[in-house]
C-alpha cells in the first residue's frame, strides 16, 4: 500500500546536513490565528511577539509545522486576509523583526513555519488596487475590472455573480467608472491572474518569505483565482429560504474550480521546488483550501499541493453521522490519494464551528484520535486541543463580515466570531491571553475551568487525552503501517494499523450511551494488545490486558488498545 512506500529517505549534501524529503508525510500541522493566540504587549489583540513566547506549547502538542493565518499589514477587514502589503508585517501583530525571532526560536524547536498566502485578493488599500483605479501601468491590468451594464439607461454590474459575504460581487469605481470583482468583502478585490506582471508579483511575495526561512504556504481560498474569460452569468441553484443575493443562490461554475487554477498551483511548485533544491533545504509544504469536491480537491495533489484540505471532517461529517459514513468516507480518501502522496485530516479551521461544537465533546476527541491514527497529516486548529468550543455571539457583538454583512436575523448562520474567541490559557485575566480585561472578541466565560492549565493539573483530561493520541502520530505503525477499517456492528467503528508486529486497534462507539461487547469476538490479538487511551468515562486504565469478557466503550466515546510498546512516548524516525 502506499505508506509502505514512504520509507524514509534523507539525502546527504556535501557539507553534512541532512534534506529530508519526507519530512512532511505524517505529521501534526497546528493551525494559529494569530489574532487569538497570544497577546505579547497587553493591546487586547494578539500578537508575534505572543506567539513566539507560547512556541513551547506548540512543540509539547508534538506538532511539526506551525501555520500562521495572515499576519501582513491589513486594514482588517476581514481580519488579515484583506492584504495592503504582501512583505510587511501588520503593527497589529510586530515588525519583521519580530517574525526573524519567531522564525529562530521554532528552528531551536524543530518546528517549521507555514504562512498563510492569500492569493485570489489584495485590500482595496493597496497601493497596486489604488494606481490601478487611476490606471497607472501595469497595475491598471492587476485586478478584474469591467464597464457597467446599461439596462433602461441605468447603470447595472456586468453579470448576476455574487459575493461570499453576500451582495453583488462587483463594486462601481468612481474614478475609473467600471466595475471590479470582490469574491467575498467590498474592501478585498480580486486579482487578475491573466496577466503575467500580477503573476511574477505574487511569485515574488512567495520567495520574499521564504528568504525569511519560511518552510511552506497555506493557499487561502485558491479555487476563487480564476473566474469565466467571457464573464456568463452563473444560473440560480435550488436552495429555498434564503435572500436572493446570498451567495448560495447560484450555482458557482464560473467563479470557481476553473482549470487555469492549477496551471498556476504548479508554477508555485516549481518556483518552491527551485528554492528548496538551490539552497538545499527540505521541500517547501503546500496546503491548499478549496471548499470543493472531492475529484477537484485530489486533483490539486497533481498540481502541486502536498495538502489539498481534506474537510470531511467539516462539511460532510457532523454528530449524526453513523460508522458507516465515517468508513465509507475515510476509505474514500485513502484509496484515492495518489501513490507517493499522503491523506490528510483537518478537524477544524478559523473559518467554521469548532470541532467540539460540530461534535459534541465526547465524539470531538473520537474525530481528534482519528486524525491522528490515520495516515498522513492532522491539520488542528488553535485550542481544539483542549476542547474549546464556540462562544455565542449578539449581532452588536459580531465583528466578522461575514456576520456582519448578513444582517440581524441571519448573522448567526454566517459569522465566523464563535470559533474565534481568544485561547484559554489560565483562569487569571481574560483567560491568560492579554493583561488587559476587554480583549478584540470576549474570552468565553467558560475559561475558568476550561483552559490549558487547568487541564495539566488533572489527570486525564482533555488535553492529556489528545497528548496521548498524538504520541502515537510520531509512530512507524501509524505512518507506514497497513489500514483496514471494518463495522464491529453497525455503531462501532474498528480501525486496525499493523505495521511489523505493531499494532494499533481502536473501537469507536457511534451511540450516546456505552456499549457492551465480548472482547473475545472483536479484538483481533487479545493477547498482546493493552488499552492505550481511553475517550470517555471508562475503568479501563492504559497498561491493562483486555484477554476475555466483555469490554464497555463510554457513551460517544472510544478505546484504542494497542501493543505494549507504543504505551511509551518514544518518538520514532520515521
Ligand atoms: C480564509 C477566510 C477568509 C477568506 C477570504 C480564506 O482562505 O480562511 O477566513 O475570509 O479566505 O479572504
Ligand atoms: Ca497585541
Amino acid at each position: 500500500m502506499f505508506w509502505l512506500t514512504l520509507v524514509t529517505c534523507f539525502l546527504f549534501v556535501s557539507w553534512g546536513t541532512a534534506v529530508d524529503v519526507n519530512w512532511y508525510k505524517n505529521i501534526i500541522v497546528y493551525q494559529i490565528y494569530p489574532r487569538s493566540f497570544k497577546d505579547g504587549n497587553g493591546d487586547g489583540i494578539g500578537d508575534l511577539n505572543g506567539i513566539t513566547s507560547k512556541l513551547e506549547h506548540v512543540a509539547d502538542i508534538g506538532a511539526k509545522a506551525l501555520w500562521l493565518s495572515p499576519i501582513y499589514k491589513s486594514p482588517q477587514v476581514d481580519f488579515g486576509y484583506d492584504i495592503s502589503n504582501f512583505t510587511d508585517v501588520d503593527p497589529n501583530y510586530g515588525t519583521l523583526a519580530d517574525f526573524d525571532r519567531l522564525i529562530a526560536k521554532a528552528r531551536r524547536l524543530k518546528l517549521k513555519v507555514i504562512m498563510d498566502f492569500v492569493p485570489n485578493h489584495s485590500s482595496n488599500q493597496h497601493p497596486w488596487f489604488q494606481k490601478s483605479i487611476r490606471k497607472v501601468k501595469p497595475y491598471d491590468q492587476y485586478y478584474v475590472w469591467r464597464d457597467a451594464k446599461i439596462v433602461n439607461g441605468k447603470r447595472q454590474p456586468p453579470n448576476n455573480w455574487l459575493s461570499n459575504f453576500g451582495g453583488s460581487a462587483w463594486q462601481w469605481n468612481d474614478v475609473r467608472k467600471q466595475y471590479y470583482l470582490h469574491q467575498f468583502a467590498t474592501a478585498q478585490p480580486d486579482l487578475n491572474y491573466r496577466n503575467t506582471a500580477l503573476n511574477q508579483e505574487m511569485k515574488n511575495v512567495l520567495t520574499f518569505w521564504m528568504n525569511r526561512g519560511v518552510d511552506g504556504f497555506r493557499i487561502a481560498a485558491i479555487n476563487f483565482m480564476f473566474e469565466d474569460a467571457k464573464f456568463r452569468d452563473e444560473r440560480r441553484s435550488n436552495k429555498t429560504g434564503i435572500p436572493k443575493d446570498d451567495y448560495d443562490s447560484l450555482v458557482h461554475i464560473y467563479t470557481k474550480d476553473q482549470n487555469e487554477t492549477y496551471v498556476t498551483l504548479k508554477s508555485w511548485r516549481k518556483l518552491m521546488d527551485e528554492y528548496s533544491n538551490r539552497t538545499k533545504s527540505d521541500p517547501k509544504l503546500i496546503l491548499t483550501e478549496a471548499y470543493t469536491t472531492h475529484d477537484l480537491t485530489i486533483k490539486y495533489y497533481n498540481a502541486g499541493s502536498n495538502v489539498p484540505f481534506n474537510f470531511m471532517f467539516i462539511n460532510q461529517l457532523n454528530n449524526e453521522s453513523s460508522a458507516m459514513d465515517f468508513k465509507r468516507l475515510i476509505d474514500k480518501w485513502v484509496r484515492t490519494v495518489p501513490k507517493g502522496s499522503v491523506p490528510n485530516w483537518v478537524v477544524g479551521n478559523h473559518d467554521n464551528h469548532r470541532v467540539a461544537t460540530r461534535f459534541g465533546r465526547g465524539r470531538a476527541d473520537d474525530v481528534i484520535l482519528m486524525s491522528m491514527i490515520m495516515p498522513g497529516i492532522s491539520v488542528i486548529y488553535n485550542g481544539d486541543e483542549i476542547g474549546m468550543v464556540d462562544r455565542k455571539f449578539t449581532y452588536a457583538e459580531t465583528v466578522d463580515p461575514a456576520g456582519c454583512s448578513a444582517g440581524r436575523n441571519r448573522y448567526h448562520l454566517k459569522s465566523r466570531d464563535p470559533a474565534r474567541t481568544p485561547y484559554q490559557w489560565n483562569n487569571s485575566t481574560s483567560a491568560g491571553f492579554s493583561t488587559k480585561a476587554k480583549t478584540w472578541l470576549p474570552v468565553h466565560s467558560d475559561y475558568k475551568t476550561l483552559n490549558l492549565e487547568a487541564q495539566r493539573d488533572i489527570y486525564i483530561t482533555q488535553y492529556e487525552k489528545f497528548k496521548k493520541s498524538m504520541m502515537v502520530k510520531k509512530r512507524a505503525v501509524v505512518a507506514h503501517g497497513s489500514l483496514n477499517i471494518t463495522l464491529c456492528d453497525s455503531r462501532i467503528l474498528c480501525v486496525m494499523r499493523a505495521y511489523g508486529r505493531d499494532r494499533i486497534f481502536v473501537l469507536f462507539g457511534f451511540i450516546d450511551v456505552p456499549i457492551t461487547i465480548d472482547a473475545e469476538t472483536v479484538l483481533p490479538f487479545p493477547s498482546d494488545l493493552v488499552v492505550h487511551t481511553v475517550i470517555g468515562d471508562s475503568e479501563l486504565r492504559p497498561g491493562t490486558f483486555v484477554l476475555s469478557g466483555s469490554i464497555t466503550i463510554p457513551a460517544s466515546g472510544a478505546i484504542m488498545f494497542a501493543t505494549p510498546n507504543l504505551l511509551s512516548s518514544n518518538d520514532e524516525n520515521l
